[in-house]
């Protein structure tokens, strides 16, 4: 194990795990909990696919559909916070990010990627969340125009190790990703 007073080794650990996540979907970082809020500024938290993890740019990337509530509340308040929790490593993950909403032309290459078997979690009709009359009173169609990559660009990360003695580090976009330690 890596000196556990090396910072910039905890940010390293961290992001080998949001990598490990995207390539690997058996890895509990595959599934972070996204959480917006929404127009009536009540908080709202849902499980993802987490598609994307770029430890340069500090972003990370979520695909979904444009008609779900959560892309209402970032339209609303472009704000999401990200959680993970991954038990072998005694590891919480927290990330708060800003987030682009992108559609159209600018997702061509990432819906290129979407296996077709895939497709058909864009789309869905009524759009998700509509009151149905029964069980499966819905389609879920592939459709293009609803496809959306939610780019996060991050501002923070917050990590919390329960290792013998709990290390807790804040890292921030505003001071270059430095990091400092915070009591756990
Ligand atoms: C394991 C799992 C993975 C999911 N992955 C995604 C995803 O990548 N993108 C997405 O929009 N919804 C995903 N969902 C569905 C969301 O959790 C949620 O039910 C749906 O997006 C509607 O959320 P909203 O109305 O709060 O926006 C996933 C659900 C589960 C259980």
């Amino acid at each position: 194990m890596s000196d556990p007073n090396d910072l910039k080794a905890f940010w390293n650990d961290a992001w080998a795990h949001l990598a490990q996540g995207v390539a690997d979907g058996t890895s509990p970082a595959r599934y972070p909990t996204f959480a917006t809020v929404g127009p009536d500024s009540v908080p709202q938290a849902r499980t993802v696919v987490l598609r994307g993890a770029d430890r340069t740019a500090a972003l990370v990337e979520v695909h979904t559909d444009i008609e779900t509530d959560k892309v209402t509340a970032l339209r609303h308040t472009p704000m999401a916070a990200l959680h993970i929790w991954l038990p072998a490593a005694d590891l919480q993950i927290r990330l708060t990010a800003r987030v682009e909403i992108l559609t159209g032309a600018q997702v061509d290459a990432a819906w290129a990627q979407v296996p077709v078997t895939a497709r058909v979690s864009y789309g869905t009709q009524p759009v998700p969340g509509t009151p149905i009359a029964e069980v499966h009173a819905y389609e879920k169609p592939a459709d293009r125009s609803r496809f959306a990559v939610l780019k996060c660009q991050l501002t923070q990360m917050d990590l919390v190790h329960l290792d013998v003695r709990h290390r807790r580090a804040v890292f921030a976009a505003q001071d270059g990703w430095q990091g400092r330690w915070l009591a756990p």
